[in-house]
């Protein structure tokens, strides 16, 4: 037996370690502590918790270097601190639990439901599927909003420069959240208007970041399903991250309401990870856990299509995860 890697499995298998720095993030700790330190007593008082657990939690995080012993308590150190909510870096929306990014991981203690099934775990942990928690509850609506917003801050541009948008005079953004893609692609190509398709109500956040961006005129937010019908007759119609939320029946329904707005000159645009090309295993297994999705192949996009009569023309290297499949209608 290889004590080396007995060590090295264990350590990548205990829950302990993430659940601590999870817990930590949901109570506020390395907030609280940032600065001013505690003792867990005076912790345990303010926040009505018991005060032997939270000293071993406190432990923990202190031999993690999260916190840091001093003489008067537990204070969160340099490296913790990239845990507290202002550190605009998307990790404690990531890590609370009440929030959408931390309440979609929990749904990996469900993963071997998953793979026995194929479908989401995460209606399985939190009795209902992700969309519909997020509607029932703003709070994770919100954060996952800023969630999206934040994991394309650098990838924006480059999405902007990377594909010929100014060749289309009328892109509908399908799913297009709060806007955040659509904004940037009609500021750089003046010419161009957009229509976005996305639930309550992140549709009405759209539609005042368009305002708030003087594009009023040439941008609108549309609350509505991507399961019904979608507006018709424009040039282009984007798919931006839709797809891998959705199991193949699902993604038909997409597509179908896509292929039925389209004209016959149109181009249906998905841009996500492509399985085997740009995607990357841990987030594979979370959109199949969340969403009963995945990163689909190039063969599986273009089998997906084809039962619209979609030809895939191109593929397009954007970021170092995202490609973009443009679609023609045959
Ligand atoms: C992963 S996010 C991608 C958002 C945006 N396209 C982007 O790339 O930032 C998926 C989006 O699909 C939207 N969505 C989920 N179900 C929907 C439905 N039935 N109709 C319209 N939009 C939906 C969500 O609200 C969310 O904004």
């Amino acid at each position: 037996m290889n004590d080396d890697h007995v060590g090295k499995l264990r350590a990548l298998a205990g829950l302990a370690t993430p659940m601590a720095l999870r817990v930590a993030v949901t109570l506020g700790l390395p907030d609280r502590l940032r600065g001013t330190p505690a003792t867990a007593e005076q912790l345990a008082t303010e926040q009505r918790l018991s005060p032997i657990a939270l000293d071993l939690l406190l432990a923990h995080l202190t031999a993690l270097d999260v916190l840091e012993r001093t003489g008067s308590g537990y204070r969160t150190t340099e490296f913790g601190a990239a845990l507290c909510t202002d550190a605009d870096n998307g990790l404690a929306n990531f890590l609370h639990f009440n929030l959408a990014g931390g309440r979609a991981d929990l749904a990996f203690t469900e993963l071997l439901h998953s793979v026995t099934t194929g479908e989401a775990a995460y209606t399985r942990k939190h009795g209902q599927d992700f969309w519909a928690d997020l509607a029932e509850q703003p709070r994770l609506r919100e954060s996952f909003d800023r969630q999206m917003t934040h994991r394309f801050r650098e990838q924006v541009p480059r999405i902007v420069a990377g594909y010929d948008w100014g060749r289309f005079d009328h892109l509908v953004d399908v799913g297009g959240g709060v806007g955040t893609l659509l904004a940037a692609i009609l500021t750089a190509h003046p010419g161009l208007r957009g229509h976005l398709v996305d639930l309550e109500p992140t549709a009405a956040v759209a539609d005042r970041i368009f305002r708030e961006q003087g594009l009023g005129d040439r941008a609108v937010a549309s609350a509505g399903s991507f399961f019904d019908p979608l507006p018709p007759g424009a040039q282009a119609y984007l798919l931006c991250d839709i797809l891998h939320d959705w199991d193949d029946e699902h993604a038909h329904r997409i597509l179908a309401r896509c292929v039925a707005a389209v004209p016959a000159d149109g181009r249906i645009l998905v841009i996500e990870p492509v399985g085997g090309r740009k995607a990357n295993t841990e987030f594979e297994l979370a959109m199949l856990v969340i969403f009963g999705g995945r990163e689909r192949t190039l063969d599986e996009f273009r089998a997906l299509g084809s039962a619209h009569g979609l030809a895939l023309d191109a593929v397009t290297d954007l970021t170092e995860q995202r490609c973009l499949l443009e679609f023609r209608v045959n």
